[in-house]
């Protein structure tokens, strides 16, 4: 049975980018792919720890992360799927700390620095990448997203993008400082465009795997 591994980004466990996430999987699950979700704010790990295992010639680590956390785990099963689906918040016109650090482990030990053979393995996955933003337009991150696309092409396997914009980030806003959004229409967003958003995230799932 074919399967995909669905990374939630955020450290929020039903927000937005939690539910872009479900409905993805979703999808994918209604086409009999098996799918599971994991929760990178759950888990203990760190960055690359700049050890170099995953490029020691002759090792039977090559190209894989040798360091032993919670993350570690995670990447091996992701390595032994066929598709991968993260869904992220933007973070300052980035990723969150704990997303980069996930990437840095999957992308390292694929990269060699080998000048005839840039990669240590065959980039089989098929991946889906999910950002949330509050900003009203994906155009404000164009260089960001085009970026991520070329790392994840380049280094995990063929990659789309999706993004999900002027996010709903408050239940209330009258609870927090936040007089720069209206309310009103983050609410309305909410309600059209992220449904629209939502059954994108389902249409992923449902044809990332062809
Ligand atoms: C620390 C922090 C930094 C943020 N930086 C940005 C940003 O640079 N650009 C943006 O559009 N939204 C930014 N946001 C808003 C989130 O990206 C947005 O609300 C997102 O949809 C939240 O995802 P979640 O609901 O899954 O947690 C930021 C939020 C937080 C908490």
């Amino acid at each position: 049975m074919r399967k995909i591994i669905g990374i939630n980004g955020s450290p929020r466990m039903n927000w937005n980018s939690a539910k872009m996430l479900d409905s993805a999987l979703k999808g994918a699950a209604d086409k009999g792919i098996e799918t599971k979700r994991i929760d990178l704010y759950k888990l203990k790990y760190t960055g690359c720890r700049s050890c170099f295992s995953c490029k020691r010639l002759g090792s039977p680590g090559f190209g894989r992360c040798a360091v032993n956390d919670e993350l570690k785990p995670v990447l091996d099963e992701i390595l032994d799927s066929d598709g991968l689906i993260v869904s992220s918040p933007v973070y300052f016109g980035s990723d969150p700390g704990m997303v980069r650090s996930f990437f840095e482990r999957l992308w390292f030990p694929s990269h060699t620095y080998s000048s005839d053979e840039t990669v240590a393995y065959d980039l089989h996955l098929k991946v889906g990448l999910i950002y949330t933003m509050n900003v009203p337009s994906a155009h404000y991150y164009t260089e960001f997203l085009e970026s991520q696309k070329n790392k994840f092409d380049s280094m995990v396997g063929e990659t789309e993008v999706l993004c999900a914009t002027d996010t709903l980030q408050f239940d209330d806003y009258s609870k927090y400082s936040s007089s720069a959004f209206d309310p009103v229409h983050k609410l309305e967003v909410h309600e059209s465009s992220f449904a629209d958003d939502l059954r994108r995230a389902y249409q992923m799932g449902q044809t990332l795997l062809g």
